[in-house]
């Protein structure tokens, strides 16, 4: 019997994968779950409460009185929250306190899209399908530029492309649910497409999967 179709699509920051999970709930009809929002809830709410992101206690309290409707708050789209986020992000007990809500959103019987940096190898590992979205770390700071830009945060070139690779360095290399492709993931480098290419090729992607998960 098969479980609900479970879109995973993880990747590095500004790789594309947002925009092509959002696409593919569009496309199939599915709910759409940016984990991201989580970690830059945790890491917002903590600050406020005059909390250090260091602070494994406290974040995973935050963690754990996380609300759905705390995800819609716009100062979560900063650059600021996406460091923040990246840093709370490190601790076990913060991550094993959001667990239970992707896990829960991922077991909606119509099926959903969830997009992260650890859907496909610990929240989602029977997922039927996996996408690992990658693009070269110049490109992707190019795009998050644009994007911190029409936002109105004014911030140069080079200091997102270190950021970018701060926050690889950090993701790939912390011992509580690295960033990593799954081992059956499809990798899909978006460094020389367009955002509209890049949606077709997971398209295509999850045709295949769920094609395969059809027939099981
Ligand atoms: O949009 P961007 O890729 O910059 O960031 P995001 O997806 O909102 O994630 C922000 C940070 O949260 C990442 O750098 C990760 O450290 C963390 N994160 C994570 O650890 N696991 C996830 N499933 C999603 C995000």
């Amino acid at each position: 019997m098969n479980g609900p179709f479970v879109i995973a699509v993880d990747g590095p920051a500004a790789s594309g994968k947002g925009t092509i999970a959002a696409r593919l709930g569009q496309a199939y009809g599915l709910p759409v779950l940016d984990t991201g929002l989580l970690y830059r809830a945790v890491g917002v709410m903590a600050q406020r409460a005059g909390q250090d992101a260091s602070d494994e206690d406290a974040c995973a309290a935050a963690a754990a009185v996380l609300r759905a409707e705390d995800l819609a708050d716009p100062a979560l789209r900063t650059r600021e929250a996406g460091e923040l986020a990246s840093r709370v992000a490190v601790h076990p007990r913060v991550r094993a306190a959001l667990l239970s809500f992707q896990q829960t959103f991922a077991s909606q019987e119509q099926g959903s899209v969830l997009d992260g940096r650890d859907i496909g190898t610990v929240i989602c590992p029977d997922a039927p399908a996996k996408l690992f979205v990658t693009a070269t770390p110049e490109v992707r700071a190019e795009r998050r530029w644009k994007q911190l830009q029409e936002q109105g945060e004014a911030v140069g070139y080079d200091d997102v492309l270190a950021d970018i690779r701060i926050r690889d360095a950090r993701d790939g290399g912390r011992d509580a649910a690295p960033m990593r492709p799954a081992p059956d993931a499809v990798l899909l480098d978006t460094s020389r497409m367009t955002i509209g290419e890049a949606a077709d090729a997971a398209r295509r992607i999850v045709e295949a999967a769920r094609a395969r998960w059809d027939r099981s």
